[in-house]
């Protein structure tokens, strides 16, 4: 794990921005993850659905790693994250362009943190008459879990509850989307992660 970057006030350095998980594993990851997608879903149609925004990040890294010949792709708008926290109360800003009924639902994002935007998500389609839903995430803080989602998950990356990332499509007030690789902007106080990641199975 590497400081990329010290931001400096008045010479006195103030936070520093640390790479949690480098471009290259999260690519080898993400081969993982498709993978999985691939045998969850090879005998059946698959609705992928993305949450907005971050999570087209990671829907479109896993369309272009398919070899599925039955699967769709959709878009879901939710948006529950404040500056550099997220809160109970997430809102549907943007429906899905399909019918959901009877559908076999994969959901996409790029993060789970306390829980409440994918409680959210999933309960949005079960109304809608999901056939069967499950839940993909490249991240998952899951020490700061407050709502069960009750769904299989598929996890790319489990990270430390009190990293607040940017890249692969996660920002903070619409920046530092872009790159390949996870960052964490931190004080220079804080104490950098001693285990970056854990990847599950
Ligand atoms: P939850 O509802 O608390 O699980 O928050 C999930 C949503 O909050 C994600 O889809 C992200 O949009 C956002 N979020 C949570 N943690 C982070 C983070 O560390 N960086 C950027 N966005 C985050
Ligand atoms: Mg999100």
């Amino acid at each position: 794990m590497g400081i990329l970057q010290e931001g400096l006030i008045n010479e006195t350095p103030v936070y520093r921005e640390v790479e949690l998980i480098p471009e290259g594993i999260v690519s080898e990851r993400l081969d993982h993850l498709s993978k999985w997608v691939e045998q969850e879903y090879q005998d059946k149609n698959v609705l992928v659905v993305v949450v907005l925004k971050g999570g087209i990040f990671v829907g479109s890294e896993l369309m272009r790693r398919s070899t599925l010949s039955d699967i769709e792709f959709d878009i879901i708008g939710i948006s529950n994250s404040n500056g550099q926290s997220t809160g109970k109360d997430p809102k549907i800003w943007l429906d899905p362009t399909n019918t959901i009924k009877g559908r076999h639902v994969l959901i996409v994002d790029d993060i789970i943190d306390k829980g409440w935007s994918a409680k959210c998500a999933i309960e949005y389609l079960k109304k809608g008459g999901a056939e069967s839903i499950q839940m993909l995430t490249l991240l998952d803080k899951r020490e700061n879990r407050e709502v069960e989602v009750g769904i299989p998950i598929k996890v790319g990356f489990i990270i430390p509850g009190r990293c607040w990332v940017e890249g692969c499509g996660l920002d903070t007030g619409e920046k530092g989307r872009q790159g390949g690789n996870v960052r964490y902007r931190q004080s220079n106080s804080a104490p950098i992660p001693e285990t970056p990641y854990i990847i599950p199975d």
